[in-house]
Formats: structure tokens, C-alpha cells, sequence
């Protein structure tokens, strides 16, 4: 990718931007990484929904990181409230997942599996859809997932995000990336599974009831990150955190 000229960096340095670096995958291992957009008082959703809040340079990285992942982990209920398409490959792509499918596929975490196999996201995709799914779901909707589907199913009435994403693991998708929703990635951070947060802090005071980027109970211990990078557009924020020293 090229350096860009809409983003630039304030922190470690004040090197250009090359969106592929800066975000590049530890070269071995899993890891797991999220990408949320917050409002600057904290709010996850505008309208119920996460594109209030976002800007140019954010879609820019969300499509960066889309590009970079093996997978993409996202809730049923984003998948829902934001009405979620295919994943279409975009700008640089190529570079990004030389040797690699064109598109990552969607893995969509449900238990109630009340969604519309006949839609879109599982009928028209260049990466057949993933399912992450219970023991406890309903027989018939288990059967209609797996028509339209690659399901993987573990735990009992609640996902294991850990054994999710071993199994992710085993079929090659290392390179994980969350696109939330709060829900979800508060059971992906208690479950220790978080390695890195990729977080838009938008120039917006919203109020209103909308929940943070986690929402989930407290957790017992407390995930501490470190900060890799700050990159600077039109007033957003584009914070990277880790864990340990990346
Ligand atoms: N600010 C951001 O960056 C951002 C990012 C993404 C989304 N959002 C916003 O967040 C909202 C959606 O977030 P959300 O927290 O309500 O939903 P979510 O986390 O996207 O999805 C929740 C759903 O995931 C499934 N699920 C969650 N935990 C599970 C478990 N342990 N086992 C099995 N299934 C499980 C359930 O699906 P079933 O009901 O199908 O069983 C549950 O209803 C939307 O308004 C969206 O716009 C914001």
C-alpha cells in the first residue's frame, strides 16, 4: 500500500502512513485483534448503529483491516443492526492477500441462528460464510445454517470464544479480526482472547443510552493494553492498543 495523505501519524513517530505496515499481523501465532469506533463520550452506537460515527479515514482502516484478516468475527447483532453484505474485496487488496482467497469470510457468532440464510451475506460471498454456533441451538435452524454455512459449534448454551477460535485456527484463519458488536467483544476480552484494539475515537459528543465498544459484565481482571500507534484524520483518532510489546 501507499503512504496516505489523509492520515497522519502523531505517535511513535511522525513517519507516513502505510496503513499494511502499520497494521501488519505478527508473522506466527494467532491473534486476535477488534476494530471498534467510539464517540468522544464514549458511545459505541449513533442511531442504534456504528456509521454515525465513523469517518473517511476510519473506513479506509476498516478496509485495511478487512483485508489483512483471515476472518472476521462479528456478532449476530451487528450482523442484524447494520445490515451486513458480503465482504467485497477493496483498494490493495491484491498486496494484502497475495496467496491468500480474495476475501476473508464472515464468521458470524449466534445462538438463536435467527438469521436469513437466503440472504446475501451467505448466498453471494466470495468466502463461504461461517457460523459459530451452540449445542443448545434449534435442530431445524442448525440444518438451514449448514446449507448456507461452514457451522462450527462450541459450548453448550453460550459460545466458547476459545475453542471458536481453535477451530478457526485449525482451518488456517489465525489472522482474526473482531468487528465487535459490544456484546460480543466483551466475551472475547474476558475470555483473554484480545490481543489488540484497534479503536476510532470519533470527534462526537452523542449522549443518549447507546452502550460502550464492550458491554458485557465487569470483568474480574482487568485487560491492560499498551499503546502501539496514534494516527490523526480530520479530528479522529485512530488508536491502536496491544497487548505486551507490539
Ligand atoms: N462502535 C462500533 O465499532 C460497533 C461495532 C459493531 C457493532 N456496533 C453496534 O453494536 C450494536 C450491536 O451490538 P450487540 O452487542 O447488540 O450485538 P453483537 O455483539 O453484534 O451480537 C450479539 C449477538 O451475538 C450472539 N451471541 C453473543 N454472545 C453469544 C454467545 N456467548 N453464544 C452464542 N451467541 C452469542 C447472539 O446472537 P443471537 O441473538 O442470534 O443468538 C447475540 O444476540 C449495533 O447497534 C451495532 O451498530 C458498534
Amino acid at each position: 500500500m501507499q503512504p496516505v495523505d489523509l492520515i497522519r501519524r502523531l505517535a511513535p513517530s511522525a513517519d507516513p502512513v502505510d496503513l499494511a505496515e502499520d497494521y501488519a499481523y505478527p508473522e506466527q501465532g494467532r491473534w486476535l485483534r477488534a476494530n471498534m469506533v467510539s464517540s468522544l463520550d464514549g458511545a459505541a452506537t449513533r442511531d442504534d448503529r456504528s456509521g454515525g460515527l465513523g469517518g473517511a479515514a476510519d473506513r479506509l482502516v476498516f478496509s485495511t483491516l478487512r483485508g489483512l484478516a483471515d476472518a472476521i468475527v462479528v456478532g449476530a447483532g451487528t450482523v442484524r443492526a447494520e445490515e451486513y453484505g458480503p465482504v467485497r474485496p477493496g483498494e490493495g487488496w491484491d498486496r494484502l492477500r497475495a496467496g491468500r482467497p480474495a476475501v476473508p469470510p464472515l464468521a458470524i457468532v449466534s445462538r438463536g441462528l435467527a438469521l436469513d440464510f437466503d440472504a446475501p451475506v451467505f448466498t453471494e460471498t466470495g468466502a463461504r460464510t461461517i457460523v459459530l454456533t451452540t449445542e443448545s441451538a434449534a435442530p431445524a435452524r442448525l440444518r438451514a445454517a449448514r446449507e448456507r454455512a461452514d457451522v462450527i459449534v462450541a459450548g453448550r448454551d453460550r459460545l466458547d470464544f476459545g475453542a471458536a477460535a481453535d477451530a478457526l485456527a485449525e482451518r488456517g484463519h489465525t489472522r482474526l479480526l473482531c468487528e465487535g458488536g459490544p456484546g460480543v467483544l466483551a466475551q472475547v476480552a474476558a475470555a483473554g482472547l484480545l490481543d489488540e484494539l484497534c479503536l476510532t475515537l470519533s470527534p462526537l459528543l452523542v449522549a443518549g443510552a447507546g452502550p460502550r465498544v464492550l458491554h458485557g459484565p465487569a470483568m474480574a481482571v482487568a485487560a491492560e493494553l499498551r499503546l502501539a500507534h496514534v494516527l490523526e484524520s480530520e479530528s479522529f483518532l485512530l488508536l491502536r492498543y496491544a497487548r505486551g510489546s507490539r
